[in-house]
């Protein structure tokens, strides 16, 4: 026998030497909600909603880490939502109070993003404006986005984050971005995002109002031609950076993204990715850590330049 890998195995600190994926604080990136009232979610036990008071601490706590960057999402209270969901870019929205109490906070030593999507603030929950029938509008929606994404930049975003897959809806967030003297604002397009089951535990993170689902915008889960189609068009359309969502259970589609795109790419570990490792761990089914540790470490070795991850500030001290 002359090839015998498992020489390259024998230590830990030979495995140390070889390792091929090292993930590392910087291009980790921490989701977080911010509300009128705070709260814990029961869905996601270690995850919590914060305040507008208390967001800027989150920050910080972010930066210290080495974090990459926060994402944020804006809970409003339910009787502010209405069936455009114009909270959404309300210059006192809760979102666009979270955005500047981050910047507030920590500047620009760390890369604030923030979602633009109306489901947190629409009454019936969809990530558009509904037709007398009940489809979601794509035009009209993307203009609004565009309001959304200016509200966010003046509130102080360094990236925004269009999640709600409307067809050009990238386009028409970097005109108005451009329009409004925001050019070197990024935007970080959610290019394939698939509708996906393990978004549950986030439903009950945002209030969400939906009923019914997100089939006739999101993608097919069975789809994975249709995933780089989806990142090519944002691409051509001046997205800044692409990204796949959910993370684990599309690393195919997060590997072909990769191959070819010439900006960094994301992925995106869900709510409901997080909430199945915690609950297993609890039961003592599961090594938590080194659970949490392989999910990351798999997202990274497929192609994600950044990772986002409801435990980044965890894993962070981990790798330190
Ligand atoms: C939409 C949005 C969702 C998530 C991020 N942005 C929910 C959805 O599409 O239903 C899910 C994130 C998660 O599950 O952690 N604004």
């Amino acid at each position: 026998m002359i090839e015998r890998p498992r020489r390259l195995r024998t230590t830990a600190a030979m495995r140390r030497l070889v390792r091929e994926t090292r993930p590392r604080p910087s291009q980790l990136v921490l989701p977080a909600f911010v509300g009128e009232t705070g709260a814990e979610i029961k869905a996601m036990p270690g995850v919590l909603r914060h305040t507008v008071a208390q967001i800027g601490d989150v920050a910080r706590a972010a930066r210290d880490a080495g974090l990459g960057g926060i994402m944020l999402f804006g809970v409003p209270d339910d009787a502010d939502k209405d069936a455009q969901g114009s909270q959404a870019w309300a210059a006192d929205g809760i979102l666009q109070r979270g955005i500047t109490a981050c910047r507030e906070a920590v500047g620009d030593e760390l890369v604030i993003m923030s979602d633009v999507c109306l489901d947190e603030f629409t009454s019936h929950g969809h990530c558009g404006v509904l037709a007398a029938d009940g489809r979601v509008v794509n035009d009209e929606t993307c203009e609004l986005y565009a309001r959304q994404a200016i509200a966010q930049a003046e509130a102080g975003a360094h990236v925004v984050a269009p999640s709600g897959m409307m067809d050009g809806q990238v386009r028409i967030i970097r005109e108005g971005l451009d329009g409004a003297g925001f050019e070197d604002v990024a935007v970080l397009a959610y290019s394939a995002k698939y509708a996906s089951a393990f978004y549950g535990p986030f439903r009950e993170a945002v209030g969400s109002s939906l009923e019914g689902d997100r089939r006739t915008y999101q993608q097919d889960p069975g789809n994975r031609r249709e995933g780089l189609r989806e990142a090519l068009l944002d691409l051509a359309e001046g997205a800044d950076m692409v990204m796949v969502k959910p993370a684990s259970h599309y690393l195919d589609v997060l590997a072909d993204v990769a191959a070819v795109a010439q900006v960094p790419v994301a992925a995106y570990q869900v709510s409901g990715e997080y909430s199945m490792i915690e609950a297993a761990a609890e039961k003592g089914w599961i090594n938590r850590r080194a659970a949490v540790e392989e999910s990351v470490t798999s997202i990274v070795r497929a192609g994600a330049d950044v990772v986002l991850t409801y435990w980044a500030l965890e894993v962070a001290e981990w790798m330190a």
